[in-house]
C-alpha cells in the first residue's frame, strides 16, 4: 500500500532564503536606521514582492490567523501599519464588508504603488498614505483593529511602534502584530531558538514592549512566524 504524502507547511525556499539574508543584514548592520533599509529595500523589492511571497505555502495560513485575531465585525475601521502592497486587505476586507474602511500606511512608495492597483478589487473604500509606523499620522483613538504583519523585526524603534498602534486603537480594539522568529517546536528546536535569538536579539518575539498586560503570544507557519495579540484596556469610568 502506498503510503499518503503528508506535507509541512514550511516557508519555501526562496522566500526562505530571502528573509535569511535580510535577517543576515539586520545582524551585521546593528547601527544602520532599519527603517531607512526597509524603505529602500522595499522600493527595490516592490514589483516582485507578490510573486516571491506566493512560492510561501504558509503565508495565507499567517495572514488568516492574524487577521482572526482582530476580531472584526461588520463596518469597522481597521489599521494596517505596513501595510505593504495590499496582500492582507482582502483578508480584512472579508471581516468587515463594504460598510467597513481600511487605513493603511507604509514607508515605501514602491510598495504602496503595487497595493494601489489591488483596490478595485477591494469591495470596501481603502486609503493608503506613506509614513512611518513610529509617527502614525492619526488622531487617538479611531480605530477598532490594528494591524502589523511582517515588519515589526525591521522597525527601528519597535517600542515607539507598538505604542502608536496602541495610542490610535480605541478602547477596547484588538491590537495584532507578526513576524519571523524560530519558535520552540521540540527540545532541538528549543535549544536551537535560544541560540538564534542570541545572534538575533530580533528575532525574539517583542511581548515585553507591549505596554499593557495579558498579550497572547502564538506561533503559525511552523513556528516560523510569531503572532502577538491583545486588546486596548476600556476606559475606565
Ligand atoms: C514584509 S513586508 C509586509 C507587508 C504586508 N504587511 C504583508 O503582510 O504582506 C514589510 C513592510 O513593512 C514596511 N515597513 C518597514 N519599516 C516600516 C516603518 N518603519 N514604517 C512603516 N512601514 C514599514 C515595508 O516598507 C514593507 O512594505
Amino acid at each position: 500500500m502506498k503510503a499518503k504524502k503528508t506535507t509541512r507547511k514550511g516557508f519555501g525556499f526562496w522566500p526562505g532564503l530571502l528573509v535569511g539574508l535580510l535577517l543576515f543584514w539586520v545582524l551585521a548592520r546593528p547601527r544602520v536606521d532599519l527603517n531607512q533599509v526597509a524603505r529602500a529595500m522595499y522600493n527595490f523589492i516592490a514589483p516582485y514582492y507578490d510573486p516571491l511571497l506566493e512560492l510561501s505555502a504558509s503565508l495565507p495560513e499567517v495572514r488568516q490567523m492574524a487577521v482572526d485575531r482582530l476580531e472584526l465585525r461588520t463596518g469597522d475601521r481597521a489599521l494596517e501599519v505596513s501595510v505593504g502592497t495590499g496582500a492582507n486587505l482582502p483578508y480584512i476586507a472579508r471581516r468587515i464588508g463594504s460598510t467597513g474602511q481600511i487605513f493603511g500606511i507604509d514607508i515605501s512608495e514602491g510598495m504602496l504603488a503595487q497595493a494601489r492597483k489591488k483596490l478595485a478589487t477591494v469591495p470596501c473604500p481603502v486609503e493608503l498614505q506613506l509614513g512611518n509606523a513610529e509617527d502614525l499620522p492619526y488622531a487617538d483613538g479611531i480605530f477598532d483593529a490594528v494591524l502589523n504583519l511582517g515588519a515589526m523585526n525591521f522597525i527601528t524603534d519597535r517600542k515607539k511602534a507598538i505604542d502608536e498602534m496602541v495610542r490610535v486603537a480605541k478602547p477596547g480594539a484588538k491590537i495584532v502584530f507578526a513576524d519571523e522568529t524560530l519558535g520552540p517546536d521540540g527540545p532541538v528546536r528549543g535549544l536551537l531558538s535560544q541560540v538564534v535569538f542570541r545572534l538575533v536579539p530580533r528575532l525574539r518575539p517583542p511581548i515585553n514592549l507591549v505596554p499593557e498586560p495579558g498579550a497572547r503570544l502564538s506561533y503559525s507557519a511552523n513556528g516560523f512566524m510569531y503572532i502577538i495579540d491583545w486588546r486596548k484596556p476600556s476606559k475606565v469610568v
